[in-house]
């Protein structure tokens, strides 16, 4: 199977997971985008959808399904989203596609995180994928500095903005053995909107894509 057919695969059994009637959460990136493509098939047993980022937010309304503004909403079973990485605890790096602050407010709303991801995201220790840390403007030098005293080497992301209006860090070098942790400690620095760690609110399960099929892992 392809990395795409694995994100297929996954993608479809995710619907399992989707509440009838009710308002489902959706991320962003390349899975969250087959994920969207499955939801479609089922819009008219849904009530509509909160997105992460402008770009599901166009893909969900392109497809006809009712887009709800998150302070509208109170309640979402559940969050159907990607990872960069994700560690059999359920703590995620996200944020490569950039949505991280929007996918994290998302999640902190929902009841239940669902995790869709091949099986090249699952890892032991979160790190070889740089960690996004969404910064505002004017703070990205001060930022930076702070970052490389917790070990890390940040690269501002090239010709990017958020739909926040913000930059983004990327950093390398980290092996991160206590994500909730380094999560709080990351998001205390002066001009941090938040950071790619999903460690304080992890995943609730995650569908695996692998060879064999989608395998559903909880924590452990
Ligand atoms: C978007 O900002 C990210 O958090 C994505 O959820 C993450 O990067 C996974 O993306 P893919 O599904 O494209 O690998």
């Amino acid at each position: 199977m392809t990395q795409d057919e694995l994100k297929e695969a996954v993608a479809r059994a995710a619907l399992d997971y989707v509440v009838e009637g009710r308002i489902v959460g959706v991320g962003t990136g390349s899975t969250a985008r087959k994920f969207i493509e499955s939801l479609a098939g089922i819009k008219d047993r849904i009530a509509g959808a909160v997105a992460s980022s402008e770009d599901t937010r166009q893909r969900l309304e392109g497809h006809g399904i009712r887009v709800f503004d998150l302070n509208e909403v109170s309640d979402i079973p559940v969050y159907i989203d990607g990872a960069d990485e994700i560690t059999p605890h359920m703590h995620m790096i996200k944020g490569g596609g950039g949505a991280l602050t929007r996918e994290k407010i998302v999640a902190a709303v929902a009841q239940s995180f669902v995790c869709i991801a091949d099986a090249s995201k699952f890892v032991d220790v979160l790190g070889a994928f740089p960690l996004p840390v969404e910064v505002i403007p004017m703070a990205a030098a001060h930022v930076s500095r702070e970052l490389v005293k917790l070990g890390g080497t940040p690269v501002q992301r090239p010709n990017f903005v958020t739909d926040n209006g913000n930059l983004i860090l990327d950093v390398k070098g980290l092996r991160i053995t206590d994500p909730e942790d380094l999560e709080t400690r990351i998001n205390q620095i002066a001009g941090v909107v938040t950071n790619g760690l999903f460690a304080l609110r992890p995943a609730n399960v995650c569908l695996l894509g692998t060879p064999n099929g989608v395998r559903t892992v909880k924590a452990s």
